[in-house]
């Protein structure tokens, strides 16, 4: 009979069996002296027999996939150890490799760059949108997509990122169709929407859409460790061959157990219970929402993002609330929250904050949050400020390819003295991890403010070998 968590299983009988472990990892289950990691360490093993091989998998392991693969409705499922990003290069080195060309939104997480340095794939941007109130991208569209595939026939695969960061997810549906009637491949990042498979009110999950392959971040809102994620298979793919040996490549031969066994629980448990608190959180996140609406100065933004064009739905765990009619900004209200009302948020920025809550916050939870915003309104009420002009970074002029430009022979300048160079190195605002700044792309007037714009911020960046940016590099 099948275990219904067959690695989790796998380890708990090995456990038990009280082997003398004469096997890595070095600690043997023993030599962690932390009560927090002793645990951990006790199903941290290796290959053993009994314990299956991620990279040749026949036994608890391949139960695992395919236990996920059913419950994702996918043909075959991956997992992940080094997170949605290993997956995101994992499918660009599943592509023909010289140069194939690949339309990605320009909202794309900074792991598309990663990919398209390994694979030696060439970026065609699809331009995305913005909400000029709060300077947020928003998801590409298709019409973008078909007139850009005109210009660039020889493209092999389109690759969107839906949800976004902000939980706004696009018309997969569109897409597919489209990216299909020209014999190309659909990938989909879908990396903050691995709960939508599990309740039909949240946005469709890109795989039902017609996405031939998805990346899930299943640590980012399931119940998983950090790093664990997954990549799903839809029935059109037919490349899992070079799919299969990108992802071996990639693929670190120590996986963590631990981290297996949390993505086959997450997986059983999703399937038992996900609807149910899925259904709790919804309901939560609508009634909350409109509380918070009526908090003076504070806007929290929800089923209205739906007229954007382009949008088909929104993931109502992502809190996206506008501070614009406070006296103080974003990133004030970030601290203030933190240091006052011991309350963390995801991301903030001038004009909003951005909240994740999960299936596991409960109604005390939610309440905290709203009552700090409440105090805060009230605190810090104040005539709405002059609508803030739109800080999101401007389309850039590639100059050089991706893997050229990472190769390429890079020196450092005065940040002053940057303006009219091609950038040596990416500059990301983490979070959300969209570059600003790609290796390859010419640095002008538009870009320098932007990055000037952060500076003053005191935003954290990502890449630079100079966080602070008083010098950066750039291309010889
Ligand atoms: C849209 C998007 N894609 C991919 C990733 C990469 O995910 P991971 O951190 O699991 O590697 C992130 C991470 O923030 C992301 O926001």
């Amino acid at each position: 009979m099948v275990a219904l968590t067959p690695i989790y299983t796998s380890l708990i009988k090995y456990c038990r069996e009280n082997n003398l472990r004469m096997h890595m990892p070095g600690h043997v289950g023993r030599g962690i002296f932390v009560p927090e990691l002793r645990e951990v360490a006790s199903i941290d093993v290796t290959e053993v027999p009994g314990v299956d091989d991620l990279h040749l998998s026949q036994e608890s392991i391949e139960e695992a996939r395919l236990l996920l693969a059913r419950a994702f409705g996918a043909k075959e499922s991956f997992f992940l150890v080094n997170g949605a990003t290993s997956g995101i290069h994992t499918l660009f080195m599943s592509l023909n490799k010289g140069g194939t060309k690949v339309l990605i939104p320009r909202n794309a997480h900074r792991s598309f760059f990663g990919g398209m340095v390994l694979s030696g794939a060439n970026p065609v941007y699809i331009p995305c949108k913005a909400d000029e109130e709060l300077g947020i991208f928003l998801p590409a569209e298709v019409k973008d997509m078909l007139k850009l595939l005109d210009q660039n026939n020889e493209a092999e695969a389109v690759f969107i990122t839906s949800p976004s960061y902000f939980g706004i997810a696009c018309d997969i549906e569109r897409f597919a169709k489209e990216v299909k009637k020209q014999n190309k491949l659909l990938f989909v990042d879908e990396a903050h929407g691995s709960h939508f498979s599990f309740h039909s009110s949240y946005p469709q999950p890109a795989l039902q859409g017609g996405a031939d392959a998805v990346v899930n971040s299943f640590h980012k809102t399931l119940p998983v460790l950090n790093q664990g994620a997954c990549i799903h298979i839809g029935n059109g793919f037919n490349r899992r061959e070079q799919l299969f040996s990108a992802y071996s490549l990639l693929t670190t031969t120590s996986p963590s157990y631990p981290l297996l066994a949390s993505m086959d629980l997450a997986r059983q448990f999703m399937v038992e219970r996900g609807r149910e608190l899925l259904e709790r959180a919804l309901n939560l996140s609508q009634e909350y929402k409109k509380k918070i609406n009526r908090l003076r100065g504070l806007r929290c933004y929800g089923e209205d993002l739906q007229n954007f064009p382009g949008v088909t739905g929104v993931d109502p765990l992502k809190l996206l609330v506008s501070v614009k009619g406070l006296k103080i900004d974003g990133f004030k209200v970030s601290e203030i929250l933190r240091c006052k009302y011991k309350v963390q948020v995801e991301l903030q920025d001038k004009n909003f904050i951005l909240a994740m809550v999960s299936m596991f916050h409960e109604r005390k939870d939610w309440e905290k949050f709203y009552k700090a915003l409440a105090e805060i309104a009230i605190t810090y009420a104040g005539e709405k400020k002059e609508s803030s002009t739109l800080e999101l970074p401007p389309y850039p002029k590639v100059r050089l390819t991706p893997r050229d430009a990472f190769m390429a022979v890079k020196k450092k300048v005065r940040f002053e003295d940057c303006v009219g160079l091609v950038a040596g190195e990416i500059v990301t605002v983490y979070p959300p991890g969209i570059p600003c700044v790609l290796p390859g792309e010419m640095i002008e007037e538009e870009v320098f403010s932007y990055l000037k714009y952060l500076k003053r911020n005191n935003v954290k960046l990502q890449g630079p070998e100079d966080p602070s940016l008083n010098y950066i590099k750039v291309i010889e």
